[in-house]
């Protein structure tokens, strides 16, 4: 028992070290043992990461030459006898597998459960796979051009605004649930309105550290109600972070980033200041989604997009 539980606390690090990224890292992380080899006909190939609800393995169905994304979900997500009455997610699960477009990932509607090595009954999510990475990569590396950049998040709005239109907010917008294959062509949102309004998404709320933190809205971290115009807020904060390499609070402890998020009195520094290839356009769109208050925001990813659009196109 022992031995198993010191195997999966290696692979988890083993994940989050890949995340990073160095190529040492990620060759660990192929060759760390995994907590599940099969899930229903899918045989997990390799973790592709590791997330606040658990971790994501690339699977295929041989028989089907089928590749899949599957998160495993921790073990807090199990079913309990209180839980299957409200299952919460399988609720949203099934909302988010009926949405279909060109830029949201598309989700399968059954939860499946598998037993792992530890002999637990894991409830595991299945997804189409993108082969390719996500936008953190982007930020890190700094090889798009501007108006490159500025095409991505046009097609992310479009797949941000369907989500609005169908009554869903993502409540989790940040680089790390916007996924590219590798020529770009596919551009997808992922992990949308997944169990966030239920009593999970408290409990892992106060787990969260001040990495995730980092793009949340002023009313999400004040735990107010939310709509669409946090995502909006969100999405600015990612915005900054792709345009300028820089995220727009300078704190260095979670307290003091939630203080800057949430104060008007800490002032977002225009976007250009960090990337001179910014027009004032574009910083005042951005600087438009991180109002502090909802009502002086966007009030729409439609009215944001109509923005982007204008400058995307007085650019060709
Ligand atoms: N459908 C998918 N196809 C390919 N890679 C994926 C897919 N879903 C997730 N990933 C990769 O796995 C990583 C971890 O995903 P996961 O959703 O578990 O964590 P996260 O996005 O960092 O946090 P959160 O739990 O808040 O969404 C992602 O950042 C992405 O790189
Ligand atoms: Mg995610």
């Amino acid at each position: 028992m022992r031995r198993f539980f010191g195997k999966k606390r290696s692979v988890e690090d083993a994940v989050v070290r890949a995340e990073e990224g160095t190529e040492d890292e990620l060759k660990e992380l192929e060759e760390s043992e995994l907590e599940l080899a099969m899930v229903g006909p899918y045989e997990i190939v390799a973790p592709v990461g590791r997330g606040g609800m658990g971790t994501v393995y690339k699977a295929i169905d041989r028989q089907r030459d089928l590749t899949v994304a599957i998160k495993v979900l921790d073990r807090r997500y199990d079913l309990d006898k209180k839980r299957r009455k409200r299952d919460f997610l399988g609720r949203e699960i099934l909302i988010a597998a009926s949405l279909e477009h060109e830029n949201i990932v598309r989700m399968h509607k059954e939860i499946l459960e598998q037993e792992d090595r530890d002999g637990n009954i894991r409830r595991c999510l299945l997804m189409e796979y993108i082969d390719g990475h996500n936008l953190g990569k982007y930020i890190k590396d700094r090889d798009l051009s501007v108006p490159q950049m500025l095409d991505l998040c046009i097609r992310l709005c479009h797949g941000l605004d369907f989500l609005h239109q169908n009554g869903v907010v993502h409540r989790d917008v940040k680089p790390q649930n916007f996924l590219f294959s590798r020529n770009l062509k596919q551009v997808k949102i992922v992990d949308f309105g997944l169990s966030k309004s239920s009593a999970s998404w408290r409990t892992r709320w106060s787990k969260e550290t001040g990495g995730t933190r980092k793009y949340m809205s002023p009313e999400q971290l004040a735990k107010r109600s939310l709509d669409a115009r946090s995502d909006i807020f969100s999405f600015g904060l990612t915005m900054y972070e792709l345009f300028t390499g820089k995220h727009p609070c300078t704190a260095t402890d979670a307290r003091e980033l939630v203080r800057q998020i949430r104060s008007t009195k800490y002032r977002f520094q225009p976007p250009s200041k960090h990337n001179p290839q910014i027009s004032p356009q574009l910083d005042r769109i951005i600087l438009k989604t991180l109002r502090r208050h909802p009502s002086r925001r966007y009030q729409s990813v439609t009215e944001l997009l109509l923005d982007m659009t204008r400058i995307g196109e007085s650019r060709i």
